[in-house]
């Protein structure tokens, strides 16, 4: 009879289902309104009249028992799908944690600190003047009138006839004279740009610019300041030569050179094999700047120098692209 075998097949049935769905599919073969067991009390219409009530019944007792296996088998599979879903979303909690990368400061900073701090200790104070310049202040207060070649050393961003971004450090000297009288003793580090573009040359770098303005300042106080300075920077053992050059705002004006740190200065790649790497530009101001600011020449003098901090960290790090510095590429700047 079906009812039988329904109600024997239909446990071994339900022992066979592994998931919800499957489960849900079950559910409406035996008990859905065309499923298999409610047909069955569909069916009774066709019985003789005192079997109905027992059919009937064994037919409804049938159903309720299999909605609780069913309700049951639906808690034993929730179950178990929560205990897989914790089991995927352990975590190790005795795993090492990932390490915060930490930031450094950038190589040019660093180099600039440096120098910073070797002057700091030497009784200086840090100025600062403006990026944006007018052409008084970075050419003419300098001793460089409008028609004079030695603008051409500089290839200017000019942004009007009279502004521009200033192409170096030196803009900072006659801004602190102006406002201040002598001594002066002071560092200027800082952005300058120049219109230039290749593996040495940015159009935007850093320089320092140093002026001293005293009674009695002589050469030989620039001499003893520069080499004191270029030996703690570069190591005691280095050698420091004075070359004379040509600045319009210095006279004399002197470049001054290290004996080369990659060779000791017997001659290698770095220093082109002279045995000399070239530092920075220096001289003793000259009088027609200490006029423009209104100093007396006869009662004052000084000394100024200006160098390029990225020539330096090139130099010192062995880095043969200046563009490296400004790339942003953290696997460049991890290394320093
Ligand atoms: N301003 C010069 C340059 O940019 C460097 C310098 C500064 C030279 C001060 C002499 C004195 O090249």
């Amino acid at each position: 009879m079906e009812l039988k075998k329904i109600a024997r097949d239909v446990w071994a049935e339900l022992e066979e289902i592994g998931d919800l769905a499957a489960l849900e599919k079950f559910r409406v073969k035996y008990l859905g309104k065309k499923g298999a067991i409610t047909s069955l009390l569909r069916s009774m219409g066709n019985m003789a009249k005192e079997e109905r009530p027992i059919f009937g019944k064994a037919v409804n007792d049938l159903s309720k028992q299999v909605e609780e296996r069913i309700l049951l088998r639906e808690a034993e599979l929730k179950e178990k799908a929560r205990l897989f879903q914790l089991k995927k979303e352990t975590l190790d909690v005795t795993l090492p944690g990932r390490k915060a990368i930490l930031g450094h400061r950038h190589p040019i900073k660093q180099v600039m600190e440096e120098i910073e701090t070797i002057f700091l200790n030497m009784g200086y104070t840090i100025a600062e003047g403006f990026e944006v310049e007018d052409d008084y202040h970075n050419f003419e207060a300098l001793n460089i009138p409008k028609d004079h070649p030695s603008r051409d050393m500089q290839d200017t961003f000019w942004i009007d006839t009279d502004v521009l971004i200033r192409t170096h450090t030196s803009s900072v000297q006659s801004r602190v004279m102006e406002k201040q009288n002598p001594p002066v003793r002071i560092i200027a580090p800082g952005r300058v740009y120049r219109c230039d573009d290749d593996v040495t040359h940015s159009p935007m770098f850093h320089q320092v610019e140093g002026l001293v303005i005293d009674q009695g300042i002589t050469f030989g106080d620039l001499k003893w300041t520069l080499t004191i300075f270029l030996k703690t920077l570069f190591g005691e053992e280095r050698e420091v030569r004075f070359r004379p050059s040509y600045f319009p705002f210095t006279e004399p004006s002197c470049e001054v050179d290290v004996s080369c740190f990659a060779c000791g200065g017997v001659g290698c790649r770095l220093c082109k094999h002279t045995g000399w790497i070239e530092i920075l530009g220096s001289g003793l101001v000259h009088p027609n700047v200490l006029r423009n600011v209104g100093y007396n020449p006869m009662e004052v003098s000084g000394f100024a120098f200006g160098l390029g901090i990225e020539r330096i960290a090139m130099l010192r790090y062995g880095i043969d692209d200046i563009r490296l510095f400004f790339e942003s590429d953290m696997r460049f700047l991890r290394q320093f």
